[in-house]
């Protein structure tokens, strides 16, 4: 049903050349977002919070499959977020630029009739009718964001309009993946979503921290001047196969030095804590929290609570490796977050969730993976990774 002049007549859509159409105005395949508009709710399922079968099951009951975009789609989570929603048959467009991820993350999805894949960097406007985006472009480890930090500020912002402003004009929901660094050295103590953070806005993490935040305020902001429908997750350090093993990250740093017997870096004395979510636990949380029928559309930590120092960790590791790797000590890095904990209060009563994986049983699946991997066909992304 489209008019002579090229505009779609199909209700709420109204686009002047909207994709459906030709620019003849010849209609050529349902108008996508006429059709969202009639699309029956997805039923999202409550889960008491003390089932402990979760994961693995689909929270969803779907009338029709939806298109999907993540950007950020070929990185460690991006990428098992992309075959999570490949398996539940949903139509996925998987976009990134490469920076911080291997082309091979996905390359395992391309033979799938629901999946593509497009190269196109976030901080440039693009053009696509989805109902979802999940919005996970950014480099996430502090060697490498620092390494251009302005275009790691660009990312988080320019790329959080860029979605934002597609997510507006297709009616679609947005989610940003956002982090425990916008609680910066936390002062309060574990972290809750209402803290608002202690963060250096000029220090050399600054870059992320505060694109993050930046990134947060414009969807709040969208979603309060334009009503779109958005959710933010918080997440706290999440680890698991596929992560790049010169990420710079601790978990996969460590588990680097520990099989080939080097020396494990610890930056400062080793007693700051972490908290470590497995990456099923974390895909399953972010799901959840897109599908949530009303909300929330204020921030939601998803981590696991359990704390560790960074020392427990590399003792952990060593054992289970049995590897026979000495600790190296540095100067801890400035703004290094001494204690990190999230307070899941609000992930547990609104979406049913809580972690699922101890640390010990998700170090052992990583461990796994990379003895299974050739490094020397992973390529650093820059040259901090350790
Ligand atoms: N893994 C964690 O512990 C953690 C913690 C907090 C927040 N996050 C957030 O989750 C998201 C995914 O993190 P990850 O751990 O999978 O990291 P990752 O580096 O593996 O994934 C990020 C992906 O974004 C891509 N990317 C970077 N800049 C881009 C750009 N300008 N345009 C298009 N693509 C771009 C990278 O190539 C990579 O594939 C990030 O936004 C990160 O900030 C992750």
């Amino acid at each position: 049903m489209v008019a002579a002049h090229g505009r779609c007549l199909r209700p709420p859509c109204n686009e002047q050349y909207c994709s459906s159409t030709t620019t003849a105005g010849v209609l050529t395949s349902p108008c996508r977002i006429a059709s969202n508009s009639s699309r029956i709710e997805s039923t999202f399922i409550q889960m008491p919070s003390t089932d402990k079968s979760f994961i693995g099951k689909r929270i969803l009951t779907m009338s029709h499959m939806k298109r999907i975009l993540v950007t950020g789609g070929a990185g460690f989570l991006g990428s098992h977020l992309c075959e999570r929603l490949v398996a539940d048959k949903h139509d996925v467009i998987c976009l990134d630029n490469f920076f911080t991820s291997q082309k091979h993350n996905v390359t395992h999805l391309l033979r799938e009739p629901n999946f593509e894949l497009i190269r196109h960097d976030v901080t440039h406007p693009l053009w696509l009718e989805v109902d979802q985006i999940y919005n996970l472009a950014c480099p996430a480890s502090p060697g490498h964001y620092q390494y251009n930090p302005i275009k790691t500020m660009k990312t988080s912002v320019m790329g959080a309009i860029n979605v934002l402003g597609m997510a507006k004009r297709c009616k679609a929901r947005v989610l940003q993946a956002s982090t425990s660094e916008v609680y910066g050295d936390p002062l309060v103590h574990p972290q809750a979503e209402s803290y608002h953070g202690n963060v250096n806005p000029i220090g050399p993490r600054s870059c992320y921290d505060e694109g993050k935040r930046a990134a947060e305020t414009l969807f709040m902001d969208y979603h309060r001047s334009n009503k779109v429908d958005i959710r933010i997750i918080r997440i706290f350090n999440t680890y698991g196969p596929r992560m790049h093993p010169f990420d710079g990250r601790v978990v996969s740093n460590f588990i680097r030095q520990a099989i080939a017997n080097q020396d494990i870096t610890i930056f400062g004395d080793g007693s700051q804590t972490r908290s470590f979510c497995y990456r099923d636990d974390l895909v399953e949380g972010m799901i959840r929290l897109m599908n949530h029928p009303n909300g929330p559309h204020t921030p939601v930590n998803i981590g696991n609570p359990g704390e560790y120092t960074i020392l427990q960790l590399a003792e952990t590791i060593i054992a289970m490796l049995g590897s026979k790797s000495k600790l190296s000590f540095h100067p801890l890095p400035q703004d290094d977050p001494t204690r990190r904990q999230p307070d899941i209060t609000i992930a547990k009563k609104q979406l049913g969730w809580e972690p699922q994986v101890p640390l010990e049983k998700g170090l052992a699946k990583t461990i796994e993976w990379f003895r299974t991997i050739d490094i020397e066909q992973y390529r650093p992304p820059t040259p901090n990774f350790a």
